[in-house]
């Protein structure tokens, strides 16, 4: 009878310990996968970020074409992504940064792009048309202006925003 007892208790110490260790082992090698699922959700987001394009003397009072890449952090992900921006100094000496990018179907729009449309930036794909600071020519596609960068300028350099924005909001 006490043999008995003993062997029993044996087995339950066996058991305990076991399930005790087997647990330990899968907690230490989960903690690090849930915490890798989780990490760059609680990261905080980076903001108002601004990069270095071109020097503030190269600007011109012509529009030219400046492309600038960055690491973009899209969660688990991190890529690298090209922008490009037309760029000018206006009659106010105030620097103009603007989208290449068509504000009616997204087809990239060029400076003098068309002959027959100087001092006009022109969007190949449906013959939209706009203004040299961007402004939509009325009676062609685009239903609103190029978007704009914002910029900064530090040390003579010239800094744009990631993202471009509607007119009025950059
Ligand atoms: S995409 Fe530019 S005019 Fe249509």
């Amino acid at each position: 009878m006490a043999d008995k007892k003993q062997q029993v208790s044996r087995r339950q110490f066996l058991n305990y310990t076991l399930t005790g260790v087997g647990g330990f082992m899968a907690a230490g090698m989960l903690a690090p996968m849930v915490r890798f699922a989780i990490d760059p959700v609680l990261q905080p987001k980076k903001k108002g970020e601004f990069i270095s394009v071109v020097e503030v003397e190269k600007l011109t009072n012509e529009p030219q074409r400046f492309d600038f890449e960055f690491e973009q952090e899209d969660a688990w992900y991190t890529s690298t992504v090209t922008k490009s921006a037309w760029v000018y100094i206006d009659e106010n000496e105030d620097i103009i940064a603007m989208s290449p990018v068509c504000t009616h179907l997204g087809c990239t729009v060029s400076w003098e792009g068309n002959e027959d449309y100087p001092d006009q930036f022109f969007c190949p794909c449906h013959d939209g048309r706009y203004e040299k600071d961007g402004t939509n020519i009325k009676g062609t596609p685009p239903p609103e202006p190029l978007h704009r960068y914002e910029h900064q300028i530090d040390d003579g350099m010239l800094y744009l925003s990631t993202k471009a924005k509607p007119r009025g909001e950059a």
